[in-house]
């Protein structure tokens, strides 16, 4: 396989930067044999929250089991509906079906994320909650959506998979509803180096629900088991893993942040190519990806181009979730989710990049544009 010269991901460069600190963490944990929710699992938990600015963060197995596991401590009856986008990964849907509930799609709006007045057409007397999915490190527009679900009387689960430390008018997503699940796959904002997740919440009677339902359904202290739970524990090896990585979380989102002001700057105005939509006062996105769309049906083109030019990109939701036969979620009519999956890619943005590999994106695009 051709090496490119700007590739998407980075785990190598990020482990030869923290070597040491990692290969010491592992070696304190299995030389003192804590591996099942022991003391690294809760520090990190801890970091994780004051990182956040919730109460709660209780680690578990997957983002998908964020989602899953937030949507059982809810307690759906059969046919109760949850809203969310069909412009997401299909954990989000897939959560709400296997958490016993009915997924309702609504579309997105020109910056990928839930239009909140699709959300309002879509609430019914079976609506229970809905999900906002922050996708690609933007904010969903919160006050709206919270508004919204406040006056139906709806829960709000974020899913905050993509976006650990965004903000939207200077709350940080993942506090805003009873919970935010987070995803802590090796290519999130911060990831374990296999699958890991976290679930942020403020309220205390639902974090021990949540850490009940992550272990069988046991309470730790009484020892009843107080619901059917999972077995989706944190392992200890990823938190004391995480833990040395915790403190870098802030400045690899400045570093995002920083590559994503060279894209905007450098390729804003290039006829038939169209740009995220830029922060402002309110809208505090952190790029975990960098979403590029072509306007003239000429996608897979200019991804060639860019790999003829050693810039790897990334195209992870090219067949909307509800265009998929076997998941009878084709009745939804979702044009603008359909005309984002055919034009957009992932541009790489990572705290790894150099300048001169960022460097070498931008001349890559610009030259299939000029
Ligand atoms: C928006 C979104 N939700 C949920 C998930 C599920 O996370 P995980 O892969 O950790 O199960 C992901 C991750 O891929 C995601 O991007």
């Amino acid at each position: 396989m051709a090496r490119y010269r700007v590739p998407f991901t980075y785990i190598p460069a990020q482990f030869s930067r923290n070597r040491e600190r990692i290969l010491a963490a592992v070696e304190k944990v299995l030389s003192e044999g804590q591996v099942i929710l022991r003391q690294e699992v809760q520090e990190f938990e801890q970091g994780f929250a004051e990182f956040v600015g919730a109460r709660h963060a209780v680690g578990v197995g997957s983002g998908y089991d964020s989602l899953y596991l937030s949507l059982r401590a809810i307690e759906l009856d059969p046919g109760d509906e949850v809203i969310t986008v069909s412009h997401t990964c299909m954990a989000t849907v897939g959560a709400i079906v296997n958490a016993g509930g009915k997924p309702i799609l609504v579309d997105v709006r020109d910056d990928c994320n839930m239009d909140p007045d699709l959300f309002e057409a879509a609430i019914s007397p079976r609506t229970r909650a809905v999900i906002p999915v922050h996708l690609d490190g933007a904010p969903c527009e919160m006050d709206r959506i919270l508004a919204i679900a406040e006056a139906h009387g709806l829960t709000v689960i974020e899913d905050v998979a993509q976006a650990a430390g965004a903000t939207f008018d200077g709350r940080r997503l993942g506090t805003m509803g009873i919970a935010g699940g987070f995803s802590l796959y090796p290519f999130k904002m911060i990831g374990a180096y296999g699958d890991a997740g976290m679930i942020t919440t403020n309220d205390d009677g639902f974090a021990a629900k949540l850490r009940a339902l992550r272990n069988y359904g046991v309470d730790r202290e009484t020892g009843d088991y107080v619901a059917y739970g999972a077995n989706s524990r944190l392992d200890n090896l990823h938190a004391a893993i995480l833990l040395q990585l915790l403190p870098q979380l802030p400045q690899w989102v400045e570093r995002r942040r920083e590559i994503a002001s060279v894209y905007f700057e450098r390729l804003g105005g290039l006829d038939g190519l169209i740009l995220p939509t830029p922060p402002d006062d309110r809208y505090k996105p952190v790029f975990l990806n960098y979403i590029l769309r072509t306007t003239n049906n000429d996608r897979d083109a200019f991804r060639s181009h860019l790999a003829e030019q050693g810039v790897e990109t990334l195209i992870s939701l090219s067949r909307p979730i509800h265009t998929h036969p076997a998941l009878g979620l084709q009745h939804f009519s979702l044009p603008k989710t359909e005309e984002i999956a055919r034009s957009y890619l992932c541009l790489p943005i990572n705290p790894e990049m150099t300048d001169e590999q960022v460097e070498i994106a931008v001349s890559a695009v610009r030259s299939y544009f000029d």
